[in-house]
């Protein structure tokens, strides 16, 4: 067994690598997240007109349909830190005809932000990765209108997240992994309701509510196989990485294992698994 793994990600690490693998599998994640962004939007119940600005945009799928549902009098503004994602992101836009949405390159806790320039302050899972949660949503809130709002899904713990509960099961059976530090930046930084509600009190939002969002995604979108799934898993996600610094023996059972887990919850529509997400909302 090699070193102990950790799951801790780094802004440093989206800017860099981590940007440019989410952009090789976009297809696969933005599937695979679908029905949580459409809840989300859904959710912001944008008004025409709104100023939105799209946190940790990724690829700008949500970015694009927030766009559509301010329309033309309306402006999204899509940020993330990775300059893959934002490239992609503003061809993305050119190619759909939206001219009512740009994006930029920087990281959302230290950007300054046009001052009460947005009127919806959105983002579906870009917002677990600050350093400094505490300071980042103080500087969030900077840029909300005193009308405003803020709404963000993020990641409940891994309890209660089939997807990825199935998968460390089969990766702790052959390799040692260093107990996750609670709260750490990554993708379950903000499982604990608590925590949510407390970064957000004392970076000054109020009226802040914490509600679960549960369903079913498919892993690596809809459409595939076990195998596929398998390997899109191992290849692209986090916890992959250090699937891919073991023996080659390793490697084969962890394919083997996680295939056969998702094997278990394949359907023709694809790998149905269990997903809950706390969609957070506060005023300014
Ligand atoms: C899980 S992906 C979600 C992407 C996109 N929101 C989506 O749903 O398709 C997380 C995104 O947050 C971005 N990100 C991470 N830390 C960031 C930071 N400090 N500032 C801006 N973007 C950040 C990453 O580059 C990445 O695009």
């Amino acid at each position: 067994m090699s070193e102990k793994a950790s799951e801790n990600i780094k802004a440093e690490d989206w800017a860099g690598e981590m940007g440019e693998r989410w952009l090789a599998h976009v297809d696969k994640f933005e599937g695979m997240i679908a029905p949580v962004g459409d809840a989300l939007v859904a959710t912001a119940n944008v008004k025409p007109g709104e100023r939105i600005l799209d946190v940790g945009c990724g690829a700008g799928a949500t970015t694009l349909a927030l766009a559509r549902e301010t329309g033309p009098t309306g402006r999204v503004i899509g940020l993330d830190i990775s300059p893959a994602l934002t490239k992609a992101a503003t061809k993305r836009a050119e190619k759909a005809g939206l001219s009512n949405t740009s994006f930029i390159t920087g990281d959302a806790g230290t950007k300054t932000l046009e001052k009460g320039g947005y009127d919806l302050l959105f983002s579906r899972f870009g917002v677990m990765f600050f350093e400094d949660p505490y300071a980042a949503f103080a500087n969030l809130r900077s840029g909300l209108s005193d009308n405003g709002r803020v709404l963000f899904a993020c990641w409940a713990s891994p309890m209660m997240n089939e997807w990825i509960l199935d998968v460390m099961q089969c990766v702790t059976r052959h390799v040692e992994m260093e107990p996750p530090t609670p709260r750490a930046p990554g993708p379950f930084a903000f499982a604990e309701p608590d925590y949510v509600e407390d970064i957000l009190t004392k970076a000054g939002f109020s009226d802040v509510k914490v509600d679960p969002w549960s369903g079913t995604q498919y892993i690596g979108g809809k459409g595939m196989r076990a195998k596929e799934a398998a390997e899109f898993v191992l290849n692209a996600l986090s916890i992959g990485d250090m699937a891919r610094k073991q023996p080659p023996e390793v490697q084969a059972a962890l394919l083997r294992d996680i295939t056969e887990a998702f094997a278990a919850k394949e359907t023709p529509e694809g790998v149905a698994m269990k997903a809950t997400a706390w969609f957070v909302s506060a005023k300014p």
